[in-house]
This record gives structure tokens, sequence and C-alpha cells, in this order.
């Protein structure tokens, strides 16, 4: 799916769907850092005012998902805690930052887009497995699930475009977002699996 080197394994849904109060809660923590994290990037990017301006709309896009997901688990009489630590998206940031030879500001901005758009897919992935094994017992949050699916996939796509505005070379831009997958694929295969939208 959308450029994934390697898929999630079936297990993971079926864990996810019943632990699906620790999943929410997990879940409602990603999309407000997919919100800080579009905010944050958006300013680094006044060399290219059409990318800034992509960014602030989605934050506030994933600020929406983040009120959505809050809403629910108030409905459900949940409180939101702190957030758990995502090692996956933390190593993922961090294997990038560490295999990046060109520290231009072009490159650095490109290849947190390429991240972004990754984690996207990723999240997109997850969601289509989650919303696939809780129709039979929540057919309406399977639906939310799905809409959703929908929507990082859109992110997907919109990242990757973005970082071909701020590296017009569309090689290198295929061959970096190839070698960050691979990198994310090695993340995902070490994954305990456990009840978190990154677990
Ligand atoms: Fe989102
Ligand atoms: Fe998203």
């Amino acid at each position: 799916v959308l450029g994934l080197a390697v898929a999630t394994q079936p297990a993971w849904a079926d864990r996810a769907a019943r632990d699906l109060d620790r999943v929410l809660c997990d879940h409602a923590h990603c999309e407000m850092k997919a919100a800080s994290n579009a905010l944050a990037l958006s300013a680094r990017c006044t060399p290219w005012p059409s990318v800034m301006r992509a960014l602030l709309d989605l934050a506030e896009e994933e600020l929406a998902h983040f009120r959505r997901v809050l809403c629910e688990i108030e409905r459900r009489g949940l409180a939101l805690g702190p957030p758990e630590e995502d090692y996956y998206a933390a190593e993922l940031r961090r294997r990038a930052s560490a295999g990046r030879r060109d520290r231009s500001i072009a490159a650095v901005v490109t290849d947190r887009l390429l991240v972004g758009a990754l984690i996207e897919a990723r999240s997109c992935e997850r969601f289509k497995l989650l919303s696939a094994s809780i129709r039979p017992v929540d057919a309406d949050l399977a639906a939310f699930y799905a809409e959703l699916f929908e929507a990082e996939a859109r992110h997907h796509a919109a990242l990757t475009e973005l970082a071909g505005v701020v590296t017009p070379d569309a090689g290198l831009v295929r061959a970096r977002l190839a070698d960050l997958a691979r990198v994310e694929a090695e993340i995902v295969r070490a994954l305990p699996g456990g009840a978190t939208i990154h677990g």
C-alpha cells in the first residue's frame, strides 16, 4: 500500500480491536502530533509559500481529526492521559536525519515531508485494517476509521507532492522516498505489535 515496503501483521488489528480504549487515546495524540508537526514545519517553509500554505491546511485538518477522536473518547467516558512514547515515529526521524548527507534547509524540509508521508501511509494502512476488524462490533467507529483512512491516503500523496516542490528533482525525491521506506519497513518489522497506532 502507498509505497510501504512491508505490510502490517494482521495480528496487530486483532490486538488493537480488543483494546480500543487504548487505541483511541493513542490515536488522539497521533492526530495532535500530526497537527503540531505540520505547523512547526510550515514555519520553516517560508522559501516555498505554496508549501507553507498547504502545511497550514494540513495542520487544521489534523486538528479537526484530533477534536473528533477526543469527542469519541469523551463519549465513551474515557479521559485522555499523557501521550505514550511513539518509538516508531521517533526512530524513523532519527534514522532519516542520521542518514542524510545534505544538510541544506531544502534537504532537511524534504526529508521531514517524506517522513511525514510515510507515517501517513502507515496510519492509512492501519486505519483500514482496524476499520475492517471492528466493523462487526462497532459499525460507527468502523465508518469513522474508513473515513480517516481516505484522509491519510490523501495526506500521503499531498506530502510527497510538496517534497517535489521543495526538491524539484523528481528522481532524487523518488530515490530518497524509497530509501526512507526501506528504513520504515525495518522499524515496522521489529515493532512488538501492541495496541497503539504505531505499535
Ligand atoms: Fe489525521
Ligand atoms: Fe494525516
